[in-house]
């Protein structure tokens, strides 16, 4: 099964829609949709990058990185937060999560960001290089319980900047949302 991973143009957004539905359930899909459709329209979050996994004309993926900032505030850091991400339970479990995670990870390190923060499963993204970030003196936009502490991590793509810089950060607009972040 060939997957191609690309950016996300307009034209994808029903796609990532249903896709989202898909993965997310009904419950948590419709807050899902919301969020993409307000990330990408919300100034604060820019640059965002949107890059979606396709095969046969249809999306089975899909994930956002937005902009954030630390406080105080480091004019020498560029961070960004990975949030959502989704695969179609069809297709789930054949790397194809992997791929866009590496995919955006490439793409933010050649674009000159720095550090990458996630709020999410601790059995999912170490395999990435994230790690728990509170410890390493970054706190998460809204508390998170210390019984889910190792869910919010942080991944490093320029040496030196851990250990070196500390402070909480700030998400965008449309991520500043306490619901979004209840792990
Ligand atoms: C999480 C998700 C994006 C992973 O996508 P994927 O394409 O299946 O992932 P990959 O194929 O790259 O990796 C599969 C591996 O991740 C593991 N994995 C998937 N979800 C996991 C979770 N919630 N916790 C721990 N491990 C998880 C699988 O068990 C599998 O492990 P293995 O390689 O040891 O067999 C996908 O399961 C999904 O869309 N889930 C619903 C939405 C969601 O939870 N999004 C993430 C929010 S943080």
């Amino acid at each position: 099964m060939h997957v191609e991973i690309r950016q996300a143009t307009q034209s994808d957004y029903q796609g990532i829609s249903d896709l989202a539905m898909s993965a997310f359930g009904i419950s948590e899909g419709p807050e899902i949709v919301q969020l993409i459709g307000d990330l990408s329209a919300d100034v604060t979050a820019q640059p965002v990058l949107s890059l979606v996994a396709a095969t046969h004309g249809s999306i089975v993926g899909h994930v956002l990185f937005s902009k954030v900032r630390l406080k105080p505030s480091s004019h020498k850091v560029s961070a960004a937060i990975l949030a959502p991400l989704a695969v179609h339970p069809d297709f789930q479990s054949r790397g194809i999560g992997g791929k866009l995670i590496s995919e955006g990870l490439r793409q933010l390190s050649h674009s000159g960001v720095d550090l990458v923060f996630v709020l999410g499963h601790p059995g999912y993204y170490p395999r990435f290089g994230f790690s728990a970030a509170g410890s390493k003196g970054f706190q998460a936009p809204y508390p998170i319980s210390p019984k889910n502490a190792d869910a919010w991590m942080v991944l490093e793509l320029r040496p030196g900047i851990i250990g070196n810089t500390s402070g909480q950060v700030i998400c965008a607009d449309a991520l500043a949302d306490p619901r979004h972040w209840c792990e």
